[in-house]
């Protein structure tokens, strides 16, 4: 048996994926802003929705089928956008996609990712979602939409807040850089983690090249950085929804939504389906967890648009609260994260397959056949997800 095979928690390749990532790069994806309060936050408050358990149902022929945005998927997830995602191992955005492909899900691809759209439209036969941040340089946005549309991504993941960076601490004590500087501390690293030294070695994409090579005034490293760090655009507002959907002339699904009016906003605006999310709690810290607010933002816009969630999904158990609160489908960040430094593509595919699983015999165990049935009837009444401190 090998050793992915004998993970059977999420937890268990996130360990996995400690021993094998270099610290720098482990710390950038287990982390929070400030206190990282929120980041727990999306975890934990899951614990406090208890389901309902019904017997004596015919659990024959069970579906865990569904689709989002119309498009059809083999459950409802989609790997989130995660910048540096090669950086965990090597190509790993290629490698996720590969995976999410093969699994019959939506890879999202980040703007400040390792691995270019064409990278992994090249080296993947489906079409995936491409996550946009907007920055100051308008006409480089644009020629990013038309790559996204000419690498024919079949929708556009607008994140909205990410306007300035939240502050995680352990990146800057780590003093993480992507490629990483070498320092006798970190060439001390990759000899502990040779596999990953060994790999990344073998790649020339170690750097973010969806900017690199596309932008004149970034053709080094530290002008790739310095341009980053000054480019998020602080004047980003509801009307913009609207050119970037037309210019790259699909669905528009707007991510980093936390409240009832934002969601009204984002949805008379033009979004597609919105993201109810905090950024994994990397952004603004002592906000509510994703999972506490979805049940409201569903009310306010759930007959409008496609409301999908994400922010502390660890399991199968979770996708289903998740899916019983109301929401259409869910976005993974961490658990495609975890999976990829414990064992690459076989290691997302891995990870997928226990969520796969989890969510099936939970299903089963709720006294459900289809995925698409789940709803409040499933879990306590949200009187009492009110009771138990929501
Ligand atoms: C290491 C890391 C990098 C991320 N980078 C991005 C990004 O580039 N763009 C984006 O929209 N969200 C980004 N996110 C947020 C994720 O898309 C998603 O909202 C979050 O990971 C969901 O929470 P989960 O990790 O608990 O599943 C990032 C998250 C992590 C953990």
């Amino acid at each position: 048996m090998s050793a992915l095979d004998r993970a059977l928690t999420i937890d268990d390749l996130k360990q996995m994926a400690r021993r094998r990532v270099p610290k720098q790069f482990f710390d950038y994806v287990d982390s929070g802003a400030y206190t990282e309060g929120t980041y727990k936050a999306n975890e934990e408050d899951f614990k406090k929705i208890t389901f309902r358990q019904r017997v004596a149902v015919n659990l024959e022929d069970r579906n865990l089928s569904s689709t989002l945005l119309g498009q059809p998927v083999a459950m409802p997830i989609a790997i989130a956008p995660v910048g540096s995602t090669g950086m965990t191992d090597a190509d790993g955005e290629i490698k996720a996609a590969r995976a999410a492909e093969k699994f019959g899900i939506p890879f999202t691809l980040s703007t400040m990712a390792i691995c270019s759209i064409e990278d992994v439209a090249e080296n993947t036969t489906k079409p995936f979602w491409f996550q946009l941040y907007v920055m100051r340089d308008r006409p480089f946005i644009e020629r990013l939409i038309d790559r996204a549309k000419a690498a024919k991504c079949s929708a556009l993941v607008l994140t909205m807040d990410l306007q300035i960076l939240g502050q995680r601490h352990k990146d800057i004590r780590n003093g993480l850089t992507a490629p990483p500087r070498m320092t006798p501390r970190f060439v001390a690293e990759m000899m502990a983690k040779p596999g990953w030294a060994f790999r990344m070695l073998g790649t020339r994409r170690r750097t973010f090249r969806n900017i690199h090579g596309h932008v004149d005034s970034a053709t080094n490293l530290s002008s790739l950085t310095e341009w980053t760090r000054t480019q998020f655009d602080l004047t980003l507002n509801w009307k913009d929804i609207a050119w970037i959907k037309q210019r790259f002339g699909g669905p528009v699904i707007v991510k980093g939504i936390l409240d009832a009016e934002d969601a009204r906003l984002a949805v008379e605006n033009g979004a597609d389906a919105i993201v109810v999310s905090n950024h994994g709690g990397r952004q603004l810290d002592g906000a509510p967890s994703s999972i506490r607010v979805l049940p409201e933002i569903v009310d306010a816009v759930g007959d409008k648009t496609e409301v999908l969630m994400d922010g502390g999904i660890r399991s199968g158990q979770d996708l289903l609260k998740a899916l019983a609160l109301g929401a259409r489908g869910a976005l993974v960040g961490r658990i495609m994260a975890f999976g990829l430094g414990a064992g690459g593509e076989a290691g997302v595919l891995r990870a997928l397959d226990i969520v796969r699983r989890e969510t099936d015999t939970t299903m089963a165990l709720m006294g459900e056949r289809d995925i698409r049935n789940i709803g409040p009837h499933n879990i306590y009444s949200n009187d009492l997800v009110k009771r138990q401190g929501y």
